[in-house]
């Protein structure tokens, strides 16, 4: 290796890392974690309104997804991404932390719940989507800024 390969090496070294690093930050992950909620969400409100048919593994991807969600999301609030990435998240997540845990591991509770008894067709799905609908509505209309 010539000194230009290696100074261009370097270079690239160093722009990969700051590329990585942009992606893991907290709020980076937990907007990507939200999206996928938000995605599951789709999935189940498709099925609802008929547009998708009643699929029982989307159904059990998509309650997975939230249980998964519920109990990770918490821990990407460290203290110092309270603003940054354009995150949405209220400065009340840090005053009120222990609601906000309990809110989101709420969430995974009963979405574990909703797998445990595994809706079996388009009416379940719709009580599904009611239930887990409830948490999202509620975290968000206590902590999440709507821009
Ligand atoms: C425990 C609280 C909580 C629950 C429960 C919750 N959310 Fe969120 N959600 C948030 C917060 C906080 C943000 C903002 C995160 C940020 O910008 O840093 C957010 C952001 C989002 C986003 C935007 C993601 C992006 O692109 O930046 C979507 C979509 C979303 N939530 C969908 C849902 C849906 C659908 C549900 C229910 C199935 C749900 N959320 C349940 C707290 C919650």
């Amino acid at each position: 290796m010539n000194v230009k390969t290696i100074a261009a090496a370097a270079a690239f070294a160093v722009a990969a890392v700051t590329i990585a690093s942009a992606a893991d930050e907290p709020q980076a992950v937990r907007q990507q974690m939200m999206k996928g909620v938000g995605q599951a969400m789709g999935a189940l409100v498709a099925i609802t309104k008929g547009e998708k048919p009643y699929d029982a593994e989307v159904v059990k991807a998509s309650l997975t997804t939230f249980s998964k969600a519920g109990k990770a999301f918490p821990d990407l609030f460290p203290v110092g991404s309270e603003t940054g990435a354009e995150t949405e998240a209220s400065p009340k997540i840090w005053q009120s932390m222990d609601d906000f845990k309990a809110k989101s591991l709420k969430f995974s509770a009963d979405a574990d719940a909703v797998l445990a008894a595994m809706p079996a067709d388009q009416a379940g799905v719709a009580a599904a989507v009611k239930t887990l609908g409830a948490n999202c509505s509620g975290c968000h209309e206590a902590y999440r800024i709507k821009k």
